[in-house]
């Protein structure tokens, strides 16, 4: 008897994948192995999954279908979120293909259609594949050519074909235009999922959540009560094995392009008419077409390189003696930006934006800063501990929301006030943990809802907004020094008190 409390049009039903394959590039990656293919598992885990789902890698190495299966086991066991049970793996195995082939060769597309379509009749995918191009960009044109040479790209009826591709959108703004016209070649707009991992976050699509089901925040959400905003993705890693990809890249092209501007635009956008993918883009898009950029970017720019140091206990090297990196180099592992939002709503309130590696720990937080009371009945010494109202959501690795306000001590006979915390942690309120970015991501590239995938016109914003910095950063040499274990360059601390105000110590 079907129950009654379970509508299949109540949209809280976990929405499950219909026939579906990925067939992932760059199966050997760091990125792979940690994040795509345990997330793949966990939706399978889930139950989030088709039955019949086909996953198919290609790489250049010599594996058997097993071995690479025998590699994919590895990964979940290792960073699953999920417990591993025998029974999904089992069933989740079962589809899983190699192609051993030459990204260049056109013979290993050949190949790799007769596998997908091989997929197709065995575990029944129907002719629905997405492509997870998990390559450098520098490879993108040549896959997709040849996808779409071998006949991969093509559709039947009712079947589809989407690609998904990792940042960097490009390099700036030229090269992120000409990334699109080798997108657009073979798939139509609707059917190229970018990632920006940063909108699969609970926490991130979060405040939406609270900016708009609630009444007491968006009548202060405003330049008449909002002193400034200041959003930090700070890391205490330095850059690991992946000097190939950073030298040349730096903090602003990696971080702040594309998941700083989106916190940016979540923070600041106005309501949109519903949370269909259009609408919010729209109102994103508003918002990154607002941002201006600095008069003078000397002065309210900062960027930054780390030194060798400390972390955890550790000694650590600096970034110039990381292996693969040019002594010379003049990438940037810190940068902070303040920008402005022409629009009423935001008039006059600073944006400022810094992320770094080797800082003094991993946090990402968008901090709202009020603006003091206007009148403070108070002895001056009263008050000494009192600072400015705030509300910061904290989007890892402490999830939650956080309110400070002002309260009285108590047992003084005076009025003393100083600065208390609200806390809203997810581990109190909500039983589950939540899903992985990855989960959610691949999930909706496999059901087509785009709602959380940046198009190309927020990438094009974005470059608009970065391209005249990076262009008078790549006229100044090298960046300024900072300590590991630190939090920035002093310029980064110049840049702020230059406007009267000082970064929040997360
Ligand atoms: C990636 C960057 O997009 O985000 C990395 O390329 C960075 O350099 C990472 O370490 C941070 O992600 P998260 O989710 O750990 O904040």
């Amino acid at each position: 008897m079907s129950n009654p409390l379970r509508d299949p049009r109540d949209r809280r039903l976990p929405k499950v994948a219909g026939p579906c394959g990925l067939v992932l590039f760059g199966v050997t990656g760091d990125l792979a192995r940690k994040k795509i293919m345990p997330a793949i598992y966990d939706l399978a885990n889930r139950g989030l999954l088709p039955p019949g789902f086909g996953l198919v890698g290609f790489a250049r190495r010599e594996w058997a279908d097993e071995d690479f299966a025998q590699e994919v086991r590895d990964a979940v066991r290792e960073h699953a979120r999920t417990p591993f049970r025998e029974e999904v793996w089992a069933q989740l195995s079962e589809g899983i293909r190699f192609v051993a082939g030459d990204i260049s060769d056109p013979a290993s597309y050949v190949e790799l259609k007769r596998v997908v379509d091989e997929v197709d009749v065995t575990r029944g995918t129907m002719g629905n594949h997405a492509f997870y191009l998990s390559i450098p960009p520098g490879l993108f044109p040549v896959v997709v050519t040849h996808l779409k040479e071998s006949g991969l790209t093509a559709r039947q009826g009712r079947e589809w074909r989407r690609v998904v591709v990792e940042k960097p959108f490009g390099h700036d703004l030229r090269s992120a235009q000409d990334l699109d016209r080798v997108l657009n070649s073979a798939f139509t707009p609707d059917e190229i999922f970018r990632i920006d991992h940063y909108l699969g976050k609970e926490t991130v699509q979060n405040i939406l959540a609270v900016r708009f089901a609630n009444t007491m925040f968006e009548p202060i959400w405003n330049s008449n009560y909002v002193d400034n905003v200041q959003i930090t993705q700070a890391e205490d890693i330095g850059i690991g094995g992946r000097a190939g990809y950073y030298d040349g890249i730096g903090a602003a092209r990696d971080v702040i392009q594309n998941h700083l501007l989106q916190l940016l635009a979540l923070t600041a956008m106005e309501e949109p008419l519903s949370f269909s993918p259009a609408e919010v883009r729209q109102e994103k898009e508003k918002i990154l077409s607002a941002v201006t950029i600095p008069a003078n970017i000397d002065l309210h720019t900062a960027r930054g390189q780390y030194e060798a140091g400390w972390q955890g206990g550790v000694p650590v090297v600096g970034f110039l003696d990381e292996k693969g990196i040019p002594a010379t180099s003049t990438t940037e592992t810190f940068a902070a930006i303040r920008l402005t939002l022409d629009n009423r709503r935001w008039a006059g309130v600073p944006f400022y934006l810094r992320t770094g590696k080797r800082l003094g720990r991993r946090v990402t937080e968008v901090a709202v800063i009020f603006k003091r009371a206007p009148h403070l009945p108070f002895d001056s010494s009263s008050i000494g501990e009192l600072s400015n109202n705030a509300l910061v959501f904290r989007i890892q690795p402490d999830e939650g929301v956080t309110v400070r306000f002002g309260s009285k001590v108590p047992g003084t006979t005076g009025m003393d006030v100083r600065d208390v915390t609200m806390d809203f942690q997810y581990g109190d309120s909500f039983v589950d943990t939540s899903p992985e970015a990855y989960e959610r991501l691949i999930l909706d590239v496999l059901l087509g809802e785009p709602p959380l995938f940046p198009n190309s016109t927020e990438v094009d914003l974005s470059w608009r907004i970065l391209d005249p910095i990076l262009d008078r950063w790549s006229t100044l040499g090298q960046p300024e020094p900072y300590a590991s274990g630190g939090w920035g360059p002093a310029c980064a601390y110049d840049m702020i008190a230059r406007d009267g105000r000082q970064w929040r110590r997360p």
